[in-house]
């Protein structure tokens, strides 16, 4: 059942050339410029018109959401909020009838982004799934919705349901942006075809887990790690640091790089391992800094860098090689390593990383 695999985990990182494949086939048809996806098809005025899109998630699905923010709002002219489902279903948030809620989740039933929609919904909101179990509560709930079509998943950590959530919100914000106008053809196809390379960019990454294992082993014994990246990457610092969490029991903290001067910066010392989510993107001068400011004051520097790159390998104390793509699809690839990182050293330290300890695979109760 776990085909060959140690792990789930493992399995289902490696299933992600063909899961993420899955998610787009059939859909996104880069030849022809088209991408299929009749839950956004048949409700499109709604999506194009929307005033806000108020994005409803927790955990991964969450970070998933936050890279959504990014692009929804480059690509689409839309604002975003990302809210954690938990606090959105008790602070009384004002939902009026233009906002557009999307709602992410792998299980669809965990139960504060299910009471969160059903009271978005009493108040008339549009509500649109991003689910990966079929026909579950949250699928059920939507007014419509796409699935990610990952597969099941049975790590505790998600791996492969977040790159699908990715993939899918992908060709919804191009989707959208191009009935809205607010990307031109050329922009629109370009992005297609970005996406459409991705599965086999992650086979390439697949391809190279030797060095992520070694990079893993000579980490282990860190007390503390932190999680560093800019814009798109932002998020993928955040699901790093939580998959570390989860599986290594390593306490870890994500965050925007630049935030590191207002506090953190003052963890670091010879004994704490920085990872640099820092691939080629409009932020890159600056990641290279904050990469200085870091060796500067002796920290490690782990980095995810892009290939070809040779500045930030220069100045790391290891690097994960990732493809270059553009930067709006760039977090599927980036965060590809920090699933290996993160399986790789809870193994090492002897840890069941399906099943860690204190976690359940859905969180069904609040
Ligand atoms: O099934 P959901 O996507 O709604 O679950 C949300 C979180 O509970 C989930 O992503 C959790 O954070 C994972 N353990 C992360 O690996």
């Amino acid at each position: 059942e776990k085909g060959g695999y140690d792990h789930f985990m493992l399995k289902e990182i490696n299933e992600q050339p063909e899961t993420i494949f899955d998610c787009l086939r059939g859909r996104l048809i880069a030849t022809t410029g088209q991408i299929i996806m009749s839950g956004i098809d048949n409700n499109i005025d709604i999506l194009v018109n929307a005033q806000r899109i108020v994005i409803v998630a927790c955990g991964t699905s969450w970070h998933a959401g936050l890279v959504a923010e990014y692009f929804f709002e480059e690509l689409c002219r839309i604002p975003v909020e990302v809210e954690y489902a938990s606090e959105f279903r008790y602070r009384n948030p004002i939902i009026s009838k233009g906002d557009v809620i999307i709602a992410i989740s792998q299980s669809g039933e965990t139960a504060d982004t299910l009471v969160a929609l059903e009271n978005a919904k009493e108040q008339g909101a549009f509500i649109f799934g991003v689910v990966n179990a079929v026909g579950s509560s949250i699928a059920r709930l939507s007014h419509a919705g796409a699935y990610t079509h990952s597969g099941p998943e049975i790590g505790v950590a998600s791996t492969k349901a977040f790159t699908g959530q990715l993939a899918v919100l992908m060709m919804m914000g191009l989707k959208i942006a191009y009935a809205k106008g607010t990307i031109d053809h050329n922009r629109y196809v370009e992005l297609m075809k970005s996406l459409e390379s991705v599965p086999e960019k992650v086979k390439e990454i697949l391809a190279n887990v030797d060095t992520i294992k070694a990079i893993a082993e000579k980490y282990k014994d860190a007390k503390d790690f932190l999680f560093l990246g800019r814009g798109y990457n932002f998020p993928v610092a955040l699901e790093g640091a939580l998959k570390l969490k989860e599986v290594s029991y390593i306490h870890a903290e994500g965050y925007p790089a630049a935030e590191m001067k207002h506090g953190p910066i003052a963890l670091v010392d010879e004994n704490l391992p920085v990872v640099f989510a820092a691939t080629k993107d409009r932020y890159y001068e600056k990641i290279v800094s904050n990469v200085q400011e870091i060796k500067a004051r002796k920290g490690k520097v782990i980095a995810v860098a892009s290939m070809g790159d040779e500045v930030i390998p220069n100045m790391a104390n290891d690097t994960m090689f990732v493809s270059d793509i553009d930067e709006v699809i760039a977090p599927i690839l980036s965060v590809v390593p920090l699933q290996l990182l993160s399986y790789f050293i809870g193994i090492a330290k002897g840890f069941d990383v399906d099943k860690p300890r204190n976690l359940a695979k859905s969180v069904t109760v609040e």
